[in-house]
């Protein structure tokens, strides 16, 4: 079939941003905070023109990125920044399901996301593209890594200015590939939470437009596509199960807002019954505290210690809302110690061919955990969220694979190597 082009406006279907507690509207903007009761604010949309428009068949039509879901992104004008975002692969994973002890596991495979490699691709596009329509000339983030490198290559790509704040301790590959498209890039002697706060002040003083400040409504919209990706490349058949990883908590937030609605829109009829499991690095694991706990609010974590540091947000923004996804969707949540997390890299990708950066890493792990405790039957059909790549967190691997063995270009010695390996077996 010929993809048909995106369409190019949507303004009909994006109504307001509503807030999440007390329900007061505000008109499209750069806002994020209810002025009543300082409730987090989101896009509301109509459902009910959507569901005049929107279909499978439609849907099935249009270029395979992420925009084909575009009805149920809350741009109000063209795509501008990001247009080849998306449609990941999911794999079926059937080497890791027997390891795993699970009938049918799927790998969400945003360790190849365009351009950037992490699933923040999605956010930032939706993201800098209402930068765009707002009249923003710069952009900036506060971020635990791949979202500095999705905000950076995106801006340059856009021709916006963009100014990234990071903790100056994040890994080198995530520094240099935020660098290298020109950002402005600043290192904070501190953890996430501080470098988040201090952000918060710059986006009053500054106006300028911070991805997951004053456009999170918007931003954190983009995270649905994955989950209706999943769902479509199912052929709209909803999992038991999906395991996603958590930092601020958005992305499963969005998850279980994508499937409801694909479930309103009629689009799948039972996805909204897939139970969400969240996963998070037992160094720190504020949301999964909270739901092994049976809390609804998060204690936050002082003193994130972990090599996952993208998933390192001790006061998570979206951490309540997180918790009640979970919940309401009768999943659980696990968190896996450093060494599992280096385990399951290494068995995801000795398996599947897949190299996943530590959050990965993290959704494995707590993919193992929560089968171990039963919380995933043996009989279940599974989602492992990956949602970014290894290449970029590389340094807790180094001292645990084997190094090449070396030997001269001698076919003597090659044979000598071959005999050794079959004396092993
Ligand atoms: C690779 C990766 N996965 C998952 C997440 C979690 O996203 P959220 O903050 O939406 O919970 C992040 C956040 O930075 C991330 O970098
Ligand atoms: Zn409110």
């Amino acid at each position: 079939m010929t993809p048909v082009a995106s369409p190019k406006s949507t303004s009909t279907f994006v109504r307001a941003l509503k807030c999440r507690e007390c329900g007061h509207e505000y008109p499209k903007a750069p806002i994020h905070v209810c002025e009543f009761c300082f409730g987090p604010l989101e896009v509301a949309y109509d459902y009910d023109g959507i569901k005049r428009k929107l279909t499978r068949e439609t849907i099935a039509q249009r270029p395979t990125n992420m925009w084909r879901y575009t009805e149920l992104l809350p741009l109000d004008g063209p795509v501008t920044v990001g247009e080849h975002v998306g449609w990941t692969p999911l794999v079926r994973a059937d080497r890791l399901a027997k390891k795993v002890g699970v009938r049918e596991l799927w790998i969400k495979n945003d360790a190849v996301s365009y351009p950037t490699l992490s699933f923040k691709d999605r956010v930032v596009s939706v993201a800098l593209s209402k930068a765009m329509e707002f009249g923003f000339d710069t952009v900036a983030c506060a971020s635990t890594g791949n979202l500095a490198n999705s905000v950076a290559a995106n801006a340059a790509a856009a021709g916006l200015k963009a100014y990234i704040f990071i903790p100056e301790d994040l890994e080198p590959s995530k520094i240099l590939g935020t660098t290298v498209y020109g950002a402005r890039v600043v290192g904070i002697r501190g953890t996430y939470d501080e470098v988040n706060r201090l952000c918060s002040e710059i986006s009053g003083k500054y106006g300028w437009g911070f991805a997951n400040i004053n456009l999170r409504p918007f931003y954190a919209e983009g995270s649905k596509s994955q989950a209706f990706e999943i769902l479509e490349q199912l052929g709209w058949r909803a999992p038991d199960h999906v395991i996603a990883p958590m930092a601020g908590g958005s992305l499963i937030t969005k998850i279980r807002k994508a499937f409801e609605e694909t479930d309103k829109l009629g689009l799948s009829d039972s996805a909204s019954r897939t139970k969400l499991h969240g996963a998070q690095a037992a160094g720190c694991a504020p949301i999964v505290e909270a739901v092994r706990a049976g809390r609804e609010l998060i204690k936050p974590v002082k003193q994130p210690c972990t090599i996952a540091k993208s998933l390192a947000i001790g006061n998570p923004a979206d951490g309540y809302y997180a918790v009640k996804a979970i919940v309401q969707s009768g999943g659980y949540a696990a968190a896996p110690s450093d060494p599992e997390i280096v385990s399951a890299i290494r068995l995801l990708a000795e398996t599947e061919g897949i190299f996943t950066e530590t959050a990965g890493g993290v959704t494995l792990g707590a993919a193992l955990k929560l089968v171990g405790e039963g919380r995933i039957g043996a009989d279940s059909s599974v989602v492992l969220c990956v949602t970014g790549q290894g290449l970029k967190t590389t340094d807790p691997l180094v001292p645990v694979l084997p190094r090449p063995r070396t030997i001269a270009a001698k076919l003597a010695e090659f044979d000598a190597l071959v005999a050794s390996d079959s004396k092993d077996s």
